[in-house]
């Protein structure tokens, strides 16, 4: 089995805070059976998201993430092997709006919070890390 670890960022299309909750319930059911682990982002403007598992499981889910309506614009910032995970302990840990430290944002990028600009994987995990605790 081969671990890895998918970043990718999108744009939300007409969902609210209830279809939020809708997604991360489906999310950390499906993800628990896949042995899916990470973290999620919301800012109201941008998706920002992490998935590790085995590669074909997270490809399989990718593939379903991506054609989902509920967003758009999908850029996939990273796929990488990795040899262990970051974020074993949550099937999908999330980060809204409120929940956003921007004194660690400002950390990783300049200005808002905008995943689009930022190109290092590394450190776009190490910021999730901190801002998922
Ligand atoms: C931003 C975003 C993130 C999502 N993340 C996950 C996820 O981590 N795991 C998951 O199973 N579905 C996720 N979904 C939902 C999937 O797009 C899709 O609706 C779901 O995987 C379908 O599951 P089902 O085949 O069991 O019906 C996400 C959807 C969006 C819009």
């Amino acid at each position: 089995m081969f671990l890895v670890r998918l970043l990718y960022c999108s744009t939300p299309s007409g969902i609210g805070d209830v279809a939020i909750e809708a997604i991360l319930d489906k999310s950390r059911a499906n993800n628990q059976l896949d042995n899916i682990t990470g973290v999620l982002i919301y800012n109201g403007s941008y998706f920002l998201q992490c998935l590790e598992g085995s590669r074909s499981n997270v490809s399989r889910r990718f593939i379903a993430i991506a054609n989902d309506s509920r967003h758009k614009d999908i850029e996939i910032i990273d796929l990488s092997p990795i040899s262990e995970r970051r974020f074993p302990q949550w099937t999908m840990q999330y980060v809204g709006k409120t929940d956003l430290d921007q004194s660690i944002v400002s950390s990783y990028t300049t200005g808002e919070f905008d995943p689009r600009r930022m190109i290092f994987p590394e450190g776009i995990v190490d910021m999730l890390w901190r801002l998922a605790q």
